[in-house]
C-alpha cells in the first residue's frame, strides 16, 4: 500500500523550496489565489483512472488544452507563472502548477495541503471533456469524480469547498459572481452559503446545489458548515489525493 514517491535532487528540493516562497509573495501581490487554485485542480481534473491518461502532468502549458472549453480564462494563469517557470527551469510545469494551487490555499487562510515533488511534464494533452460541465447533476458529478479520476463521494463534497475562493465570469464560463462574500478568503462560507440559499451578489451553480438534494452529499455540507476544523483536516487530505492522481502510483 502506500504510494512510492519518486526521489528528487537536493537541488531540486532546495528550488521547490525557494519556488513556494517566491509564489506566496507573487500570489499575495497579484491577488490571484483563485486562479492558481483552478489551474491545479484543471491539470489534475483530467485524470482517466481507465485508460491512465490526462492529470497533473504540466499539460496545460499547451494551447490545444487551454482552449477546451471548460479551460475558458486558464491562460491568463499560465501566464501568470511563466515568470517563476524561467526562475527555476529545473522544476516541470506540472509540479509548479500543482506547487501553485497549494500555496495559494495556504496564503488565503486554508489548511497546509501536503507537496510532494517529482511529476514529469508529459507531452499528451487529455481529451475534451474531462472536467464537470456546471450544468450537471449528481450522476455526472459521480460519472466524472468516481468512475473516471477515482476519487470518493467524500472528495467531491469537500473538493467542492474550493469554491470559497473565486468567482465565475461571464466571458469565461457563462456564469457570473462569487460564491461567498469573501472571495479571497479560504474558509468554509461556500458551505454556510449553500446551505442558506441562494442571496443576491453570491451565485451557486446547479453541481454545488445538486449537492444538496443528496442524502450522502448533504450531511458533508452540513458538517463542513458547522465544523471548519472538520473541513480544513478533509480538505488537506482530498487536496493532495487530487494533485497526484496518476503519480507515484504503487
Ligand atoms: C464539482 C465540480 C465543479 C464544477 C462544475 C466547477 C465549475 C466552475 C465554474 C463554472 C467556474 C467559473 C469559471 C469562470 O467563469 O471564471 C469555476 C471557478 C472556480 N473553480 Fe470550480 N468547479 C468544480 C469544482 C472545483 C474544484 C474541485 C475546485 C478546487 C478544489 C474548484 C476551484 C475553482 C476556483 C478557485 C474557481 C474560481 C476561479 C476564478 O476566480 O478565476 N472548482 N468552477
Amino acid at each position: 500500500m502506500g504510494k512510492s514517491y519518486p526521489t528528487v535532487s537536493a537541488e531540486y528540493l532546495k528550488a521547490i523550496d525557494k519556488a513556494r516562497r517566491k509564489l506566496r509573495g507573487f500570489i499575495a501581490e497579484k491577488g490571484c489565489a483563485p486562479l492558481m487554485l483552478r489551474i491545479g485542480w484543471h491539470s489534475a481534473g483530467t485524470y482517466d483512472q481507465a485508460t491512465k491518461s490526462g492529470g497533473p502532468f504540466g499539460t496545460m502549458r499547451f494551447k490545444n488544452e487551454q482552449c477546451h472549453g471548460a479551460n475558458n480564462g486558464i491562460e491568463i494563469a499560465v501566464n501568470l507563472l511563466e515568470p517563476i517557470k524561467e526562475q527555476f527551469p529545473i522544476l516541470s510545469y506540472a509540479d509548479i502548477y500543482q506547487l501553485a494551487a497549494v500555496v495559494a490555499v495556504e496564503i488565503t487562510g486554508g489548511p497546509d495541503v501536503p507537496f510532494h515533488p517529482g511529476r514529469e511534464d508529459k507531452q499528451e494533452c487529455p481529451k475534451e471533456g474531462r472536467l464537470p460541465d456546471a450544468t450537471k447533476g449528481n450522476d455526472h458529478l459521480r460519472e466524472v469524480f468516481c468512475k473516471q479520476m477515482g476519487l470518493s463521494d467524500a472528495d467531491i463534497v469537500v473538493l467542492s469547498g474550493g469554491h470559497t475562493l473565486g468567482r465565475c465570469h461571464k466571458e469565461r464560463s457563462g456564469f457570473e459572481g462569487p460564491w461567498t462574500r469573501n472571495p479571497l478568503i479560504f474558509d468554509n462560507s461556500y458551505f454556510k452559503e449553500l446551505l442558506s440559499g441562494e442571496k443576491e451578489g453570491l451565485l451557486q451553480l446547479p453541481t454545488d446545489t445538486a449537492l444538496l438534494s443528496d442524502p450522502v452529499f448533504r450531511p458533508l455540507v452540513e458538517k463542513y458548515a458547522k465544523d471548519e476544523d472538520a473541513f480544513f483536516a478533509d480538505y488537506a487530505v482530498s487536496h493532495m489525493k487530487l494533485s497526484e492522481l496518476g503519480f507515484a502510483e504503487a
